[in-house]
């Protein structure tokens, strides 16, 4: 066993899961397809130091108590190793933790990438797959580069890459309106939202035409269609949060302004549109020769704590020397 460290990136679904078929092995109810960004990243290093008597995970500098949501990726890799060295783990984000900016997909993507080269245990992609899903629903999908697509089926789950990010490079403008945890987690929330939401059967019943109608647009490179079913769907899935019970709503007013204006942008022929998570963020997609007139457009507006400007990126990889 050696040392090693794993870096990986964001990814923003355009056509959004919200709901588990399955908590415990947390089984998204539904496909879902996104983008993976570049500028953004986790890294993660594993490493065996000598005097460490138990595990331990140190996020941003801070270790942590337990190993809370990393702890079944991590069983699931340390039971194939059959190893029982302590392992340090030592993750960072260069972006906002938990604030609805995809870290934990990320950092799980990361985290299962320097186990599997650490401690050696060659997991073929699915099982790559079926070990970041296990730490968070999304993480499967910044496994891969590009416009990526997670199908799910009776429980079965197949993640691939359906264009690479030279084959339709678009921008991310991600507009952060808050830097603060967010209160409700995904996972918390959409416990919720499948319990009490009277639109949650509709959300999940309807959800397969918006997938099939996103994946024709990115095989065509239709910018316009991909824009309109991708915040059909956003809207569609707050929708769902705001009628559950209690309401779940992660916009702030900084969101709504940030909205009104991507709407202002597409009325004056820009070619943006927006996605929203959970969490007050707007991702902004645009065509890379308009990023700066998007990025001159919303940079003053009332609210707005930080632009990130980023392309498409590559999937989950070692950085080791
Ligand atoms: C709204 O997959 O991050 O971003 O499994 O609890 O980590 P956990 O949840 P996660 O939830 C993602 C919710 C979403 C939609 C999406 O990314 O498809």
């Amino acid at each position: 066993m050696k040392s090693s460290t794993a870096i990986a990136h964001p990814n923003f679904a355009l056509i959004k899961y919200w709901g588990k078929s399955n908590i415990v092995s947390n089984i998204p109810a539904m496909d879902s397809l996104a983008i993976t960004i570049n500028t953004m990243k986790s890294e993660t290093r594993v490493s065996f130091p000598d005097y460490l008597e138990q595990d331990a995970w140190i996020l941003n500098g801070m270790e942590q108590v337990s190993l809370g949501q990393i702890k079944a990726p991590y069983d699931y890799l340390k039971k194939i190793s059959s190893t029982d060295q302590p392992i340090l783990i030592e993750s960072t984000n260069n972006f906002p933790t938990a604030a609805g900016l995809a870290s934990s997909a990320s950092g799980v993507a990361s985290l299962v990438t320097a186990l599997d080269s650490a401690l050696e245990t060659k997991l073929s992609s699915q099982e790559m797959v079926e070990a970041a899903i296990l730490g968070s629903g999304s993480a499967a999908r910044s496994l891969f580069s590009g416009f990526v697509h997670l199908e799910v089926s009776n429980d079965n789950l197949k993640c691939a890459t359906l264009l690479e990010t030279d084959e339709w490079p678009l921008n991310v403008i991600v507009c952060v309106t808050s830097t603060n945890e967010k209160t409700i987690s995904s996972r918390q929330g959409m416990e919720i939202s499948k319990t009490t939401s009277p639109m949650y059967n509709d959300w999940v019943n309807n959800h397969h035409e918006d997938i099939k109608l996103a994946i024709q647009a990115i095989e065509a490179r239709d910018f316009h269609q991909l824009g309109k079913i991708t915040e059909h769907n956003c809207l569609k899935m707050h929708k769902v949060m705001k009628t559950s019970n209690p309401s779940i709503d992660y916009w702030n007013p900084a969101t709504h302004v940030c909205v009104k204006n991507v709407k202002n942008m597409q009325k004056k022929g820009f070619p943006v549109f927006f996605t929203i998570d959970a969490g007050p963020q707007v991702k902004i997609i645009c065509e890379p020769d308009v990023t700066k007139d998007v990025i001159s457009f919303i940079e003053n507006l009332p609210g707005i704590h930080s632009i990130i400007e980023s392309s498409l990126g590559k999937g989950a990889r070692t950085i080791d020397e």
